[in-house]
């Protein structure tokens, strides 16, 4: 029986640092993660230790400030590793060890130089030295969806059985479909019934190089995951890792059809983003999803008439939901009259059927020319009389 609470893992400071542009001070990674245990994930992965003197000394920050998010640091399968993870997460109130160790026989063969019974055995001993240090140990069979079946159910089981209490099931190389990484989870659940007997949590990680990373993350959390391993605005090695921001929204957007929990706070999603704008070198594109600039603004005649009518004809959620100021109608060459009369009306002028046509058309021949349109272009192409007739306006000049 699977409970309905999903675990948001963020590792926006690990996986995600790993990204070029993305790298940060300790300094830095601390105000990322004030923020992010602000937005109420459950799971900080702060760094991996062994990385570097700069990813330990930031875990070990992270652990003294941060008191309520469990902190993670990430280790491969070896002593050294596993060691220096838990040297860095001591202070923590809440500390995890999250142990990997390639599954594919790619990975073994050619990263590793490792048979797949060494692997099992160093699964076995890596998974049994870190709960020596800590309860909660995190065990990620890397490149899960591109190996050989039994052999990921042979290793989870022996992780299972070593002592791990969460099961992450990357999809490395972002290479799954929805489909199949949901049977993944099935089967791997059905094979072992030690993840239910013991309250093993199942937990997924996916990269984009598909563009899959949320429709995979959330065909995970159907069939039974209850962790979800994500960045803020995506971002994490290549393509990057699920947008922590598209998968909060889809579970609350569409909570009839997951019909699970989680701890986000929604209305901090979009401070979250920017707070990470400020620290890498690059923001979301402007079309991305829920924290792009574009994501709550309509510019087409229709759409706009529609939105004015009743925001429900395009927008499935409030901009206030994920903490976005106000809807944008941005007045472009695709722009209807209405857009133009209400944006006229927020400026502080009235204007008659006849006058509003004459505009529109001025309008127009401007938006042709001119990629963006702002209240001060509008007001210079009022004739003098209407421009003499403004009331105070209602809204802030661009
Ligand atoms: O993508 C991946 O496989 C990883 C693991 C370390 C979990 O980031
Ligand atoms: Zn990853």
């Amino acid at each position: 029986m699977t409970n309905n609470h999903v675990v948001f893992f963020d590792t926006t400071l690990r996986d995600g640092e790993q990204s070029p542009g993305c790298s940060m001070t300790t300094q830095e990674k601390l105000t990322m993660a004030h923020a992010l245990e602000d937005l109420g994930v459950d799971v900080i992965e702060a760094g991996f230790a062994m990385a570097s003197e700069g990813d330990f000394a930031a875990i070990a920050t992270i652990t003294q400030a941060i008191r309520k998010p469990r902190i993670a640091s990430l280790a491969r399968a070896k002593s050294e590793d596993i060691e220096i993870a838990a040297r860095a997460i001591e202070h923590a109130t809440r500390p995890r060890i999250h142990v990997f160790l390639a599954a594919s026989d790619l990975h073994l063969e050619y990263k590793l130089r490792l048979s797949r019974q060494e692997a099992l055995d160093r699964t076995g001993e890596s998974v049994r030295l870190a709960r020596s240090f800590v309860d909660d140990v995190e065990f990620s069979p890397e490149d899960a969806t591109r190996s050989e079946r039994d052999f990921l159910v042979e290793m989870v089981r022996i992780a299972v059985e070593a002592g791990a209490t969460t099961i992450n099931m990357p999809d490395t190389v972002g290479y799954s479909t929805p489909e199949e990484y949901g049977q993944m989870f099935r089967e791997v659940r059905g094979r072992i019934p030690a993840v239910d007997e013991k309250g093993i949590i199942l937990s997924s990680h996916c990269h984009d190089d598909l563009g899959l990373a949320v429709a995979n993350s959330l065909a995970a959390i159907s069939a039974g995951a209850r962790q979800v391993e994500c960045a803020v605005n995506g971002i994490g090695e290549r393509a990057g890792n699920a947008a922590l921001e598209e998968v909060a929204a889809a579970l609350y957007v569409r909570k009839d059809h997951y019909g699970v929990t989680t701890s986000i706070k929604l209305d901090q999603i979009y401070a979250t983003s920017q707070v990470l704008g400020q620290i890498i070198t690059f923001k979301p594109s402007p079309n991305k999803a829920v924290v792009g600039d574009n994501a709550f603004a309509h510019e087409s005649g229709i759409h706009q008439h529609g939105m004015l009518a009743n925001p429900l004809c395009y927008e499935i959620m409030t901009p206030g939901l994920v903490g976005v100021a106000k809807t944008h109608l941005v007045l472009g060459k695709h722009s209807g009259r209405a857009a133009l009369r209400h944006r006229l009306e927020q400026l502080g002028f009235q204007v008659s059927r006849d006058e509003l046509q004459h505009i529109y058309y001025r309008f127009v021949a401007l938006a042709d020319r001119k990629k963006n349109i702002y209240d001060q272009d509008l007001i210079g192409i009022l004739p003098d009389e209407i421009r003499e007739r403004r009331h105070e306006p209602v809204a802030e000049l661009d």
